[in-house]
């Protein structure tokens, strides 16, 4: 079967524990492909939000799943660039306000299901890193290595300030925590593949790890 032929790192982790930075670097040291599924949850709800789709109108949500096309490029010098059916989103999937959309969406079934094959179709020769929320428990469950990241939810909502804020948007901490606490609570909750990690994963808190503290320990693991 094509999907067990390349290694997987399954990277999950709650909103804000690194996932995507930490993920990204991985994927260029490998030289393997990149997933970033949140990008894919992010890129529905935004899809719906344009077409006046409501988050309760599962079968418009499956059907707008069905026909998106999605593409996620990773470069040395900055964050993975995002294309949706042939426009480049980036900039709208990162706000606060995409993340709560797609976090409104994610607990749906049928579009979690409509969403799996297109995640596991990236599973591709060399290898993949793949970040999300239930990449080591659902979506590649036999993969390799898995290592579910997180930190406490302050530190969080810093990196997730500083971030945007680099990037030019206009934030605010307590807002950004409480979002982030409201959204932990959500993913975690849901009886769809929950937010956790993997029976099999190596958990890291990097509440007090440099980046590259972080990325040594995963090189140690998949070497
Ligand atoms: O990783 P992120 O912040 O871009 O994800 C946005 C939301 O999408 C997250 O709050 C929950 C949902 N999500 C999910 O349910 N499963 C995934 N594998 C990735 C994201």
């Amino acid at each position: 079967m094509a999907q067990s032929a390349a290694p997987v790192l399954a990277l999950d982790g709650p909103s804000g524990a690194g996932k995507g930075t930490i993920g990204q670097i991985c994927s260029l040291k490998f030289g393997w492909h990149y997933l970033d599924s949140g990008a894919i949850y992010r890129g529905l709800a935004w899809l719906a939000k344009n077409e006046g789709v409501l988050c309760d109108d599962i079968v418009s949500l499956v059907s707008l799943a069905d026909s998106m096309e999605l593409i996620c490029h990773v470069c040395e010098t900055d964050s993975a660039t995002i294309e949706i059916n042939g426009h480049v989103v980036t900039d709208e999937l990162r706000t606060d306000e995409a993340g709560q959309l797609a976090s409104g969406i994610a607990p749906i079934p049928e579009v979690r299901a409509a969403l799996l094959s297109m995640q596991r179709r990236c599973r591709k020769a060399p290898g993949l890193v793949a970040d999300g929320r239930d990449m080591g428990t659902t979506v590649f469950p036999d993969a390799p290595f898995k290592v579910f990241l997180t930190a406490s939810a302050e530190i969080r909502a810093q990196r997730r300030f500083d971030q945007l804020k680099a990037k030019g948007f206009d934030v605010n901490l307590a807002r950004l925590l409480e979002s982030i606490q409201a959204r932990d609570v959500r993913d975690s909750s849901r009886d769809a593949s929950p937010l956790k990690p993997a029976e099999d994963a190596l958990v890291l808190d990097t509440s007090e790890l440099t980046i590259d503290e972080v990325v040594t320990r995963i090189l140690t693991l998949v070497n």
